[in-house]
């Protein structure tokens, strides 16, 4: 069970709410300014004052790392700037579910009554400095499981909507302002209503396809039937071979056709092609109108919904154009899983295997004890794998979000597996199964390039087999696909940027000269 941290500026009604949150939960309440002022015999104002806000800061983040580290659950409310410590926030995402109450400035002033003991604020007209303060921490604010009003302060009901949240236990994405959540259940279609009710927009484009539309149509509808939404369907030809400029265009005919406003909402509802494709149509739709990806296959949910990349692919190669757009919400429900091919299933696998084997050891674990069941689409074992997966995937993104580091380590097997996928005009493999053919072989090529845990290679090979994807590509197919490679978004000049990976769910960026890497697939076939 995981904690609840409830946080926001100072008089935003943290002290008064939380305790009734707690009592209801059946948790103990700790309040962290009261335990620091307990532990050095003074006021905040005092420490402030003696020690200065840096000290202060320290002795917070030392406490909030007993408190959320010691696995007992537990109400805490923060102090107003304890969430402006990137590892206390990140800390209380991981841990906990994060609440941030908020107020206007007029509200948070009128609620102090005596400022002077408030040394943040005792800076000049407090009215104009809550506001400086709300807006440099605006970002960090943001970054929570849920904001809640306490404008029109009425406890009760912002203790309903605290439980509520704690209850949903969602993931979140901290990207300042580009936050958003990402729920993972097992039949639970109000989360779908929940979630579009909240963007309250004022259209819906459903984007999907044909394959997914006559499986899972049905569960679509019932989850929007409560809000009585006109919805538009745009419904694709289904496929990678269809992931192109023409498909976005249809998205863009039907939504323009029917003269939706900014506050539309894309709702892409389908695999990783249909998130993709929408995502897109949704970043360059009068500029930028947000999307909410709602992932049909293991793959999409696993990886592709999360994180915000969207596009589509060229005839030189795959997803070479396209943009970064993160998604207003992500609603994974693997009860979609239920009507997918055994084989698109089998496919998604190897994304989490290349997540686990990339930046999550205990999850490389985790797959290595229930390879068959997951295999076999066992949709108990799969929940607390796909949860675990996106974890993984949200830590490596909240760090870098557009790619310019860390981010790359999740394109292991991409290099290859893109090449393959592409050579085999996208209908030999789905695209799973070149990733898994990738990844055996970009761990081979870089072990016998000298870089990376040799043993691993036999691993992630024995796991990818036990769950029924292929791992052995001919060096030749290789060889034949090469001209993909020299055309990778990754490519920089005569190299290319590809995951290292150092030991189980370690892994580093590492820059390959083209050449090098030719002779090496060359050399091992
Ligand atoms: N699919 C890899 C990434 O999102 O970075």
């Amino acid at each position: 069970m995981r904690s609840l941290v409830i946080s926001g500026f100072m008089a935003t009604g943290k002290t008064t709410v939380a305790p009734r949150v707690a009592a209801r939960l059946g948790l103990a309440f700790v309040d962290t300014d009261e335990v620091l002022t307990h532990e050095a015999g003074c006021s905040v104002a005092e420490l402030w004052t003696r020690h200065g806000e840096a000290h202060f800061r320290h002795r917070e983040l030392a406490l909030v790392e007993r408190l959320l580290g010691d696995g007992v659950p537990r109400v805490l409310a923060f102090g107003g700037g304890t969430v402006t410590l990137r590892r206390a926030r990140h800390l209380a995402l991981d841990r906990a579910v994060l609440v941030t109450l908020t107020a206007s400035p007029e509200t948070i002033a009128g609620r102090v009554p005596d400022v002077a003991a408030r040394p943040n604020l005792a800076i000049g007209d407090p009215v104009q400095r809550a506001r400086e303060l709300l807006e440099a921490r605006a970002n960090a604010y943001a970054e929570c499981h849920i904001a809640l009003s306490t404008d029109a302060l009425d406890p009760d009901g912002v203790a309903d909507g605290i439980v509520a949240a704690f209850e949903r236990n969602a993931l979140c994405v901290p990207l300042g302002a580009r936050t958003y959540t990402i729920d993972v259940v097992l039949d639970a279609p109000a989360r779908l209503t929940d979630a579009v009710a909240c963007a309250a927009p004022s259209s819906v484009v459903i984007v999907s396809d044909a394959t997914v539309q006559r499986a899972r149509g049905e569960a679509l509808e019932k989850a929007l039937a409560p809000l009585a939404i006109q919805g538009m369907r745009v419904t694709l030809p289904a496929g990678e071979r269809h992931k192109t400029i023409a498909s976005v265009s249809t998205i863009w005919d039907a939504a323009l056709g029917a003269g939706v406003d900014r506050d539309a909402v894309l709702l892409a509802f389908g695999g990783g092609v249909v998130g993709d494709l929408a995502g897109f149509a949704a970043s360059a739709l009068l500029r930028g109108v947000r999307v909410i990806q709602v992932p049909t296959t293991l793959l999409a949910m696993v990886d592709a919904s999360v994180g915000g990349k969207t596009g589509f692919d060229h005839p030189t190669g795959k997803n070479l154009l396209g943009a970064f757009h993160q998604p207003a919400a992500v609603v994974v429900d693997l009860s979609h899983l239920s009507t997918l091919p055994a084989r698109e299933l089998r496919s998604g696998l190897a994304e989490v295997v290349k997540i686990a084997l990339a930046v999550d050891a205990p999850l490389l674990e985790e797959l290595e004890a229930n390879a068959e069941h997951l295999a076999a689409g066992k949709l108990e074992a799969l929940l607390p794998i796909v949860r675990h997966a996106i974890e993984a995937k949200i830590r490596v993104v909240r760090d870098d979000e557009r790619e310019h580091g860390r981010r790359a380590l999740l394109n292991l097997g991409h290099t290859v597996g893109h090449a393959l996928e592409a050579h085999g005009g996208y209908t030999k493999y789905l695209h799973g199964e070149a990733v898994a053919l990738g990844t055996v072989a970009e761990l081979r090529l870089m072990a016998a390039m000298g870089f990376g845990d040799a043993a691993l290679v036999g691993r992630a090979r024995e796991l990818l087999r036990r769950m029924g994807l292929p791992t052995d590509a001919p060096a030749a197919e290789i060889a034949a696909s090469w001209a993909f490679v020299g055309r990778d978004k990754k490519r920089a000049g005569a190299a290319i940027r590809m995951p290292m990976v150092t030991a189980p769910g370690e892994a580093m960026v590492q820059s390959v000269p083209l050449r090098q890497l030719e002779q090496a697939v060359r050399a091992t076939g």
